[in-house]
C-alpha cells in the first residue's frame, strides 16, 4: 500500500517560502491505477517526485508497505528508489549511443548482480512490441517507440511503483493511445501501483480513479 499523508511542500525563494503543495493525502493499494490532472505549474511533477523519493515532503509522510524511504541511509535510499520506483518521463531520456536492449538493463546497472536480466529485459521488451528492434539505438525508432523502451526500463527492476510524468505529452494521438493501452496492461498483469500525471483529459479519462491538483490539493475528479 502506497500511503501519503497530509503532504505539504514549498521551495525556498528570497521571499520567502513558495507553497506548492498543501496537504494532499492518498492512499492507494497494489493494483490501483489513478491518473492526476492540473494546470501547469500545479505541483503535479512535484507531487510525483515525492511520491517517488526522488525529492521529500516539506511535512507529511510518504510510506510504501509502511516505510517511509526518507527514513533510510542515503546508500538506501538510492537502492529503494533503484528498486521499487519506476519513472517514466514525458522526454523518454534514453542513451543515445546504447541499443535499446542497452538502455532497459540500465537501472540493473547499480543494483546486485542478476544474471536473468538479458531475458527479462528481452521479455520486456517483447510485451511493449519491440523485440525485432533490440540492437537499435534510440534515434532509429519513433517517439511511440521510444516511450515504450523507458517503460521496459522503467519495469526491469519489477517496482512496485510506475509514476509516470506526461508520458505521452509529445506523442500524436495514436501512439498516445497505444502507450496509454500498454500501461494499464501493465498495471493489470503485474499490479502495479501505477499514477499518470498528464494535462490530456482523454488520456486521463481512462484510468479507473483520476484526481486533479487545485491549488495545492487533490481531489477526486
Ligand atoms: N526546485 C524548485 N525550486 C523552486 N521552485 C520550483 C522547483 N521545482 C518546481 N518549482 C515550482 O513549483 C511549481 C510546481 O512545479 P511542477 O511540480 O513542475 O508543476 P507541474 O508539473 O504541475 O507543471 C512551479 O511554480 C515551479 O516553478
Ligand atoms: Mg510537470
Amino acid at each position: 500500500m502506497l500511503e501519503a499523508r497530509s503532504v505539504s511542500k514549498s521551495y525556498p525563494t528570497p521571499r520567502g517560502p513558495l507553497p506548492i503543495l498543501n496537504g494532499v493525502s492518498l492512499t492507494l493499494q497494489h493494483g490501483e491505477a489513478i491518473s492526476i490532472v492540473g494546470p501547469s505549474g500545479s505541483g503535479k511533477s512535484t507531487l510525483l517526485y515525492i511520491v517517488g523519493a526522488l525529492e521529500p515532503p516539506t511535512a507529511g509522510t510518504v510510506t510504501l508497505d509502511g516505510r517511509d524511504p526518507f527514513t533510510l541511509s542515503d546508500k538506501d535510499l538510492s537502492a529503494f528508489r533503484n528498486k521499487q520506483v519506476g519513472f517514466v518521463f514525458q522526454d523518454h531520456c534514453l542513451l543515445p549511443q546504447c541499443t535499446v536492449l542497452e538502455n532497459v538493463l540500465i537501472p540493473q546497472m547499480v543494483a546486485p548482480p542478476d544474471e536473468t536480466a538479458p531475458a527479462r529485459a528481452k521479455a520486456l521488451l517483447d510485451q511493449v512490441g519491440l523485440s525485432e528492434r533490440l540492437d537499435h539505438r534510440p534515434g532509429e525508432l519513433s517517439g511511440g517507440e521510444k516511450q515504450r523502451v523507458s517503460i521496459a526500463r522503467a519495469l526491469i527492476r519489477s517496482p512496485q511503483l510506475l509514476l509516470c510524468d506526461e508520458p505521452t505529452g509529445n506523442l500524436d494521438r495514436k501512439s498516445a493511445g497505444q502507450v496509454a493501452d500498454l500501461l494499464l496492461e501493465i498495471n493489470r498483469a503485474s499490479k502495479t501501483i501505477l499514477i499518470v500525471v498528464t494535462h490530456s483529459a482523454e488520456l486521463a479519462g481512462r484510468f479507473p480513479k483520476s484526481y486533479e491538483l487545485i491549488e495545492g490539493q487533490l481531489f477526486a475528479r
